[in-house]
């Protein structure tokens, strides 16, 4: 299983063949190295409605004929465009060819700014993958929470994808106990310098995670990782 940071909180999981690609936000995103018509996907899973989050799901879709995992609201939204799309919704499973994809609670908004004013988009969540072996955790935006030990516990997590920008979301230290309640073995921070708001110390991040035997992928936009 192969990842790939494209900065914000877009990543690409290629795994057994598939190429999953989760909340791609390029256009707009100055971080970003890929353009949205360079990338090449089967899946495209979003955890909320937000427009840092949904970016450039439509055209990326369409150009794919990729099948977008979301929400029931989101993928609703999608499906009246014309989009393939699959509904989940929090504690829900279901096996895709690629594996298994369960949808788990996040604290956050998920409304977007549609073409007549900003709509709701259901509620967001956080999406586990678990493929080849392997669990992998993106919990979209959102802020502490207990449960997160809940996760851990039902699901081993081999490596969690965890916002740290702080002011939208957990901030780093919030970020580092997220990480120790899903007791994941590492850990990719997200969701952060995309904007002087979200600002945060990577490098300072990944020592705190190491001080409790935790791994941290400190990604740039573009780089990979194998898992
Ligand atoms: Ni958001
Ligand atoms: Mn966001």
């Amino acid at each position: 299983m192969k990842l790939t940071y494209h900065g914000h909180s877009c990543v690409l999981l290629e795994t057994g063949g598939h190429r999953l690609l989760f909340d791609p936000f390029l256009s707009g995103n100055e971080q970003a190295v890929v353009k949205p018509e360079e990338v090449r996907c089967d899946h495209i899973l979003l955890t909320h409605g937000h427009d840092d989050h949904i970016g450039d799901t439509a055209a990326i879709a369409k150009a794919n004929n990729a099948t977008i995992i979301a929400n029931f609201e989101i993928a609703s939204f999608f499906g009246d465009q014309g989009l393939t799309t699959h509904g989940m919704y929090h504690g829900g499973a279901h096996t895709f060819p690629f594996g298994r994809v369960k949808f788990t609670i996040a604290h956050h908004g998920s409304s977007y700014s549609g073409p007549n004013g900003r709509i709701a988009l259901g509620n967001p969540a956080g999406i586990l993958v678990t493929a080849e072996g392997k669990t992998v955790y993106h919990a979209g935006d959102t802020g502490l929470f207990l449960d997160m030990k809940l996760i851990g516990e039902l699901d081993p997590i081999d490596l969690a994808i965890l916002p740290i920008g702080d002011n939208f979301t957990m901030g780093p230290e919030d970020a580092v106990r997220a990480a120790d309640y899903l007791e994941t073995r590492a850990v990719l921070p997200v969701h952060y310098n995309t904007w002087p708001i979200i600002e945060a110390d990577v490098d300072d991040f990944c020592r705190h995670l190491h001080s409790k035997g935790v791994q941290g992928h400190p990604l740039k936009p573009g780089e990979s990782i194998d898992l």
